[in-house]
């Protein structure tokens, strides 16, 4: 068989397939391969001609069918599936050749994956593939990791059929090693925020401004010709406009729990051993977790809640505007909270990243894809080194004029007795970081009272230990 392959894709279900077809629309020959090779000839069958496909039934066939250096791109689940096909494929590949992994791997396995193909001279890649079945097909966003020198062996590629916002490509390197797939897994967290945000609006607007679902889908996609255009708003106003067949009620109405596939929670699991305070991304993950504890829910479903003061058509209108100012600045804090973590991963592993072109290639192909990406881009590319969205000067100005009604919102839900974690705690986030003083002063006061675990103190240098219980024995200076 010729070598004539530009890449190859093994594991052909949804994912690999609809990538494959992609490569295979813009013009590159792809070697296809499936450890079952049914699929591999349904592929063949359905779509063998919308491009150059070179089906492979044995790894080295496939291996065969590639050029050199060779991009050979995993779609296979997560975990032991990827070890056990990367163990099939190595001992077939030369040194400079590339190994892809597209799926959702966990940051730390492609860190180790890496490690061990470097020491045998092969590039292993991890990559973020976001935008499920269809952005696979029709443009996904690309976050690359792995060496400099395989993406400029790849990049063009994943460029090419890549999204694209006004021309621009949706892939980039985003650094060494686990990096892409760090990237894509914050991503998630904050997909995880952004949806649960939009949710809590919901909820607040049916609840406490008693709107129907059929109404508030109209106030989604006003929204969405303003500064919260998105994907997700868009589709909201959709599922909110949608009527169970079954039953004539809305959508809404006859579900009542949120499943998770993973990549939220480590997110969330990742941020605890960073230290790194994603708390509206946490809130939201566990907000998915509460939504399915159905005994605990029935044991908790009697107990009082708040009051319920009807609103009056100009008090609702009211609210509803004020819902909104809530879900922007509780949308800059969550996607601040993602960025903020990108950050304390990269200096903790190493990782160069620019972090104005991670927020360029989510504007489009993945779900979170959203007008105010461009703006946070251009704030990251005017200053590199920008420690918080907040430090820049428009978002600072939203977040400030959003105090009274986001603080509002925030009160009406504790008030009302309606659920608003994430809106609570991107506020709390806030207020935790622009404190003058935190009560952390007392926390450590416990903890060197009960632990001998020292302090340091604001107006002198040192580590201190006071002698709790004794006052007539000085702190001493240890
Ligand atoms: P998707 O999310 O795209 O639908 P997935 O569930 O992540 O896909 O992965 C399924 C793919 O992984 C299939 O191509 C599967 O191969 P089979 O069609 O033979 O089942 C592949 N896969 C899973 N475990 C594998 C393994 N140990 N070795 C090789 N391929 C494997």
């Amino acid at each position: 068989m010729n070598a004539r392959a530009h890449i190859g894709v093994t594991g052909l279900a949804v994912m690999g397939r609809n990538l494959a077809r992609n490569f295979a629309r813009h013009g590159y020959t792809v070697a296809v391969h499936n450890r079952t090779p049914s699929r591999t000839r349904a592929l063949m069958e359905e779509f063998g001609h919308e491009g150059t496909f070179v089906p492979a039934e044995t790894a080295r066939e496939f291996v065969a069918a590639l050029q050199c250096p060779r991009r050979l791109m995993i779609m296979v689940q997560a975990g032991a599936a990827t070890d056990a096909v990367i163990d099939e494929f190595a001992p077939l590949l030369e040194p400079g050749d590339m190994i892809i992994d597209g799926g959702n791997a966990h940051f730390a396995d492609t860190r180790r994956r890496e490690t061990d193909l470097r020491e045998r001279g092969i590039h292993f890649v991890g990559a973020g593939v976001s935008g499920g079945e269809e952005g696979a097909l029709d443009g996904p966003s690309i976050m690359v990791g792995g060496s400099k020198e395989s993406y400029a062996a790849l990049g063009p590629m994943f460029e090419t059929i890549s999204a694209h916002v006004h021309g621009e490509a949706c892939s980039t390197h985003i650094g060494s090693d686990g990096a892409g797939h760090f990237v894509k897994m914050v991503h998630n967290g904050i997909e995880y925020a952004d949806m649960q945000l939009i949710a809590e609006a919901y909820d607040l607007l049916r609840q406490v401004a008693q709107y129907s679902p059929a109404e508030i889908a109209e106030i989604f996609r006003t929204w969405n010709k303003g500064r919260l255009n998105s994907y997700l708003i868009e589709i909201t106003a959709e599922v909110l406009s949608h009527t169970d067949a079954d039953t004539g009620r809305p959508f809404v109405d006859v579900v009542d729990a949120a499943g998770q596939k993973g990549t939220g929670r480590w997110t969330v699991q990742t941020a605890l051993d960073l230290a790194s305070p994603v708390t509206t991304i946490a809130q939201a993950t566990f907000a998915r977790a509460a939504s399915g504890q159905s005994t605990l829910r029935t044991a908790y479903r009697p107990l009082p809640g708040g009051m319920h003061i009807p609103k009056s058509r100009s008090e609702a209108e009211r609210f509803t505007s004020q819902v909104e100012q809530a879900l922007y600045a509780s949308k800059v804090i969550a996607y601040d909270q993602g960025f903020t973590m990108i950050q304390d991963a990269a200096l903790a592993y190493g990782w160069d990243i620019d972090f104005g072109a991670v927020a360029g290639i989510w504007r489009g192909g993945c779900i979170i894809r959203a007008a105010f990406l461009d703006r946070i881009r251009t704030a990251h590319e005017a200053a590199p080194d920008l420690v918080s969205l907040l430090a820049e000067p428009s978002f600072a100005e939203e977040i400030a004029a959003a105090q009274v009604p986001w603080r509002e919102v925030v009160a009406t839900a504790a008030r009302r007795g309606v659920p608003a974690p994430a809106f609570a705690a991107a506020l709390s986030y806030y207020d935790t970081l622009r404190a003058d003083r935190l009560p952390a002063a007392l926390l450590q006061g416990q903890r060197d009272y009960f632990g001998a675990h020292t302090y340091r103190r604001i107006d002198r240098q040192g580590v201190f230990h006071t002698h709790w219980g004794h006052p007539d024995r000085p702190e001493t200076d240890v």
